[in-house]
C-alpha cells in the first residue's frame, strides 16, 4: 500500500505549472464518445479518473491512444456496445456522463449508478428527469440505469440546484434532440463552459454556457476535432493554500486568474499577499493570519472542493473562523483525521468552527476522499515532524504527481 510521507515545516517556494482540469476532463472524455469522428484531447491531467474513463471507453469499442501523457486520440466511430460494464467504472462519479453521451448519439445507454467521493447523498434525479423530459424511458435496477428513446425532442428543464453534473449531462444529450432545449438555473462552473466549448467545436449549437440559462439547438451529429482542456481551478487553489500555510511564496502558472476570484479574495482576507498576472497568481504566506467566515457556494462562489484545504489553513489563523458547507452535507468527514494532526473543527450540521491557533504535529492519517486527502497533505506540510498519509488512491484520482510537484517547490515529501 502506497503512502505519502511528509517532513513538515518547510516553506514551499517557486513556480508550479497547473494541470488540465479534472472535472472538465472527466466530462469531455465521455462527451467525445458522442462524436462520430476522431477527437484529439490535449492538456489532459494524468490522473486515475482519466485512466478509469479510458478503460471504460475502450470497453465500448472506442479506440484510445495516448500520444504523450497529456494527449489522447479518441476514435469513437466504431463503437460496439452502448453498455458500460459495472466492473470498468471503478466507482467513479463522472460515469454519469456516458448516459448523456450515448443516449444522445445512439438513443440508448446502460450505465452503472455513479460512485465518487462519499460526501453525503449524491442523487442523480435531476439528470434522469432531464433525460425523461427529452423523451427517454429510464429504468433503474440493480444499480444500473438503462435509458432508451425512439427519438429525443427539445425540452425545458429547471434545476432546483445548479448541479454541475446535471447541466453538463443534459447539454450533451440535448445536443442530439430535435428542436431547442433550455436549462434554467444551470451551473456556471468553468468546466460547464469548457464542456460546452468542446461540444461546440465538434458541431454542437450551445448558447449561454457560463450564465444561468443555456439554450441548445439540436444537431444531427457531432464530428471529431482537437480540443485543449482548461487549467484546473481546484488544483490551483490547493497549491495556493499550500503556499499560504507554509508561509511560502508560490506562483501557480498556466492558469485563468478569473476562475480563482473567490479563492484569491478569501486568501487576501486572511492576510496573504497576492499578485495576479495574466495567467498566473503569486501567493505569499504571512505569519499571522486573520480568522474569516467562509461559505461554500456554486460558482462564482467559493468551491466546496477547496473547503477542506481552506478549513485546514483557517485552523492556523489567529482566532475563530466559521465555515459553512452549502453543497454537500457530509463534507466535514475529514475533521477526525485532521484532528490527529492537531487541527480542530467543531462541527454542527453544515457549519464548523475552528478556534484557530492550531499547532499541527505529524501523525499517521488516512485520506477518506480526494479533497480530504489534499487537506491532510496541506496539514502535513505545516506539521512539526513526520506525517504519513494513507488512502493515497483517493488523491491519485484527482491530482497529477502531487508529491513530485510539491517536492519541486522544496517540500520534504515522497511516496513510500
Ligand atoms: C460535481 C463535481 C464535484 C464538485 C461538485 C460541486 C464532477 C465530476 N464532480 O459533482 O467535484 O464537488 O460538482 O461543485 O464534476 N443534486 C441533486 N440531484 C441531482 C444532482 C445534484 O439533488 O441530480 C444536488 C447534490 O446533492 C448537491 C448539489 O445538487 O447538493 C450539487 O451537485 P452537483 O453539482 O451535481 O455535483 P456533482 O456533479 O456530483
Amino acid at each position: 500500500m502506497e503512502r505519502i510521507l511528509i517532513n513538515g515545516r518547510k516553506p514551499i517556494n517557486g513556480i508550479i505549472n497547473i494541470s488540465g482540469a479534472k472535472n472538465a476532463a472527466v466530462a469531455v472524455l465521455p462527451a467525445a464518445v458522442a462524436c462520430n469522428g476522431v477527437c484529439i484531447i490535449d492538456n489532459l491531467p494524468h490522473i486515475e479518473d482519466v485512466t478509469n474513463l479510458v478503460t471504460a471507453m475502450t470497453s465500448l469499442g472506442v479506440k484510445c491512444e495516448f500520444t504523450d501523457p497529456h494527449t489522447l486520440v479518441i476514435d469513437s466511430r466504431d463503437i460496439t456496445t452502448h453498455s458500460i460494464d459495472i466492473n470498468k467504472m471503478n466507482n467513479m462519479r463522472a460515469s454519469y456522463y456516458f448516459m448523456g453521451a450515448m443516449l444522445g448519439r445512439f438513443k440508448e445507454a446502460t450505465v452503472p449508478m455513479p460512485g465518487g467521493c462519499d460526501l453525503g447523498a449524491r442523487p442523480i434525479d435531476y439528470h434522469l428527469k432531464g433525460f425523461q423530459a427529452l423523451g427517454a424511458k429510464v429504468v433503474q435496477e440493480h444499480g444500473i440505469v438503462t435509458l432508451k428513446a425512439e427519438k429525443l425532442t427539445g425540452a425545458l428543464i429547471y434545476l432546483d440546484n445548479p448541479s454541475v453534473g446535471a447541466t453538463i449531462n443534459f447539454m450533451i444529450a440535448a445536443t442530439f434532440a430535435e428542436g431547442i432545449s433550455t436549462i434554467e438555473n444551470c451551473a456556471k462552473e468553468p468546466h460547464v463552459v469548457d464542456t460546452a466549448s468542446f461540444l461546440k467545436k465538434m458541431g454542437a449549437r450551445i448558447h449561454g454556457a457560463g450564465t444561468s440559462t443555456i439554450r441548445i439547438i439540436g444537431v444531427e451529429q457531432l464530428s471529431g476535432g482537437d480540443y485543449t482542456i482548461v487549467p484546473d481551478p481546484i488544483e490551483t487553489g490547493t497549491y495556493m493554500i499550500a503556499g499560504a500555510i507554509t508561509q511560502g511564496d508560490v506562483t501557480v502558472a498556466g492558469i485563468i486568474p478569473k476562475h480563482m476570484e473567490s479563492v484569491t479574495a478569501k486568501l487576501r482576507e486572511v492576510g496573504c499577499i497576492i499578485h495576479e498576472g495574466l495567467d498566473s497568481i503569486r501567493v505569499q504566506g504571512v505569519e499571522k493570519m486573520k480568522p474569516i467566515e467562509l461559505k461554500t457556494a456554486y460558482y462564482p462562489g467559493f468551491p466546496t472542493d477547496l473547503q477542506p484545504q481552506m478549513a485546514t489553513l483557517l485552523c492556523k489563523a489567529s482566532g475563530s473562523s466559521i465555515i459553512t458547507e452549502n453543497i454537500f452535507e457530509h463534507r466535514f468527514r475529514y475533521a477526525n483525521e485532521l484532528k490527529r494532526l492537531g487541527g480542530f473543527l467543531r462541527i454542527s450540521g453544515r457549519s464548523a468552527v475552528t478556534n484557530g491557533y492550531c499547532n499541527f504535529t505529524g501523525a499517521t492519517v488516512t485520506a477518506t476522499d480526494l479533497r480530504a486527502g489534499a487537506a491532510l497533505v496541506i496539514a502535513g506540510l505545516t506539521a512539526k515532524g513526520q506525517t504519513l498519509i494513507g488512502g493515497v488512491k483517493h488523491i491519485d484520482r484527482g491530482y497529477e504527481r502531487l508529491e513530485e510537484k510539491l517536492y519541486s517547490l522544496g517540500a520534504d515529501i515522497r511516496r513510500v
